[in-house]
């Protein structure tokens, strides 16, 4: 049987920017090798800085190009020597010598490409153009005065639906984060969710709320903290921490790229902007994220080995209001937008952490 891969399965889904890599990935003339949506694709970068992408299949005998060398701006498959420009045209046969030309259906699929806020993000669509109305989402406070940000780059066994959902989702972080990012108190949090055409967004009531390195390093002050968690179509989340009036601050964005059913790349950027703590946070800060990141790797995992073997039967409590929005915008999308589109909405939570 045919496989049909992911891409076009997921109906309006693949109509977005994803992240391919980070700017840093890609070296000049070296090819890279990136999979979206089950689709593998070559980038390359050449010396005037410019980037390329390719479907990451020869059109001869289906070698992966990225294996191969770039010279000149095309990249030569390392089989038999056949040669592709940035366009994904055939410009040389070596087995026909002198006298090759170039024959359209020798072709190779292109993809738009964009670079922003040091990540490379690639058109998806089936149309070749992208959608002048979507653009890649943009990264808080990235290269803002008094900000700082890097990017953690995480592979996650799990579908992207699951993952935003974990990244908005509070209950878990005092099972999976018990000690290095909320303690259980017994305490009463109300929220408000809101879903609109094209995002989640949730705001907390929640202003003596304390995390973990937040508490014992961040607001020796005891500021009141504010707390919203918004998911943006197609995989972005962005969870601000924001102490007093915009004093200091810490913002986790995240955007996952799916790569297959169960497997996603998730580019996470850490925005802060921490006070007198500042000039020494880039020593501590990463090594601080990356073991929280590694908490849900592992929940995500189980998570994701359990749906493989039978299909999703969730029940759900207040709580999980955002995890059901955020499921019925995706699903809409998916479905190639059938049906009456989810209607913007809005609802109270309240639940114990
Ligand atoms: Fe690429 Fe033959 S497979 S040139």
């Amino acid at each position: 049987m045919k496989k049909i891969p992911m891409r076009e399965r997921v109906g309006a889904l693949r109509e977005y920017w994803y992240v391919a890599c980070t700017s840093e990935d890609l070296k000049v003339d070296k090819p890279h090798s990136s999979t979206i949506l089950e689709t593998r694709l070559v980038l390359w970068r050449n010396k005037q800085g410019e980037v390329s992408v390719l479907r990451d299949r020869c059109s001869h005998r289906n070698v992966f190009l990225s294996e191969g060398k770039v010279k000149k701006n095309c990249i030569k498959c390392p089989y038999h020597g056949w040669t592709f420009d940035s366009e994904g045209n055939c410009v040389n046969v070596p087995s026909e010598g002198e006298n090759g030309k170039p024959f359209s259906n020798r072709k190779v699929e292109r993809f738009p490409v964009i670079e922003q806020e040091g990540l490379v993000w690639v058109w998806m669509g089936e149309s070749k153009e992208p959608d002048p109305e979507k653009k890649p989402f943009p990264m808080p406070f990235y290269g803002v005065k008094g900000w700082k940000t890097y990017y953690m780059v995480t592979e996650f066994d799990n579908g992207v639906t699951h993952l935003a959902e974990n990244f908005m989702d509070v209950p878990h972080t005092v099972f999976v984060h018990e000690g290095w990012f909320r303690d259980r108190t017994k305490k009463l949090v109300k929220a408000t969710v809101e879903r609109t055409e094209n995002s989640v967004l949730v705001t907390y009531d929640q202003t003596e709320d304390a995390i973990g390195f937040a508490e014992r390093l961040l607001n020796p002050k005891k500021l009141p903290l504010y707390h919203t968690d918004n998911f943006y179509m197609p995989n972005n989340t962005r969870v601000d921490y924001v102490f007093g009036n915009n004093e200091r601050g810490f913002v986790i964005t995240s955007t996952s790229t799916p790569v297959s059913d169960f497997k996603s790349q998730v580019y996470t950027c850490i925005s802060y902007n921490l006070g007198i703590l500042q000039p020494t946070a880039k020593y501590w800060l990463p090594w601080y994220t990356r073991q929280v990141i590694e908490q849900d790797v592992e929940i995500m995992a189980n998570q994701g080995a359990s749906l493989q073997e039978e299909e999703p039967d969730f029940k759900s409590t207040p709580a999980d209001t955002l995890h059901l929005f955020i499921e019925s915008l995706r699903e809409w999308e998916e479905s190639g937008c059938e049906g009456p589109r989810p209607k913007p909405m809005k609802r109270e939570m309240d639940f114990w952490i």
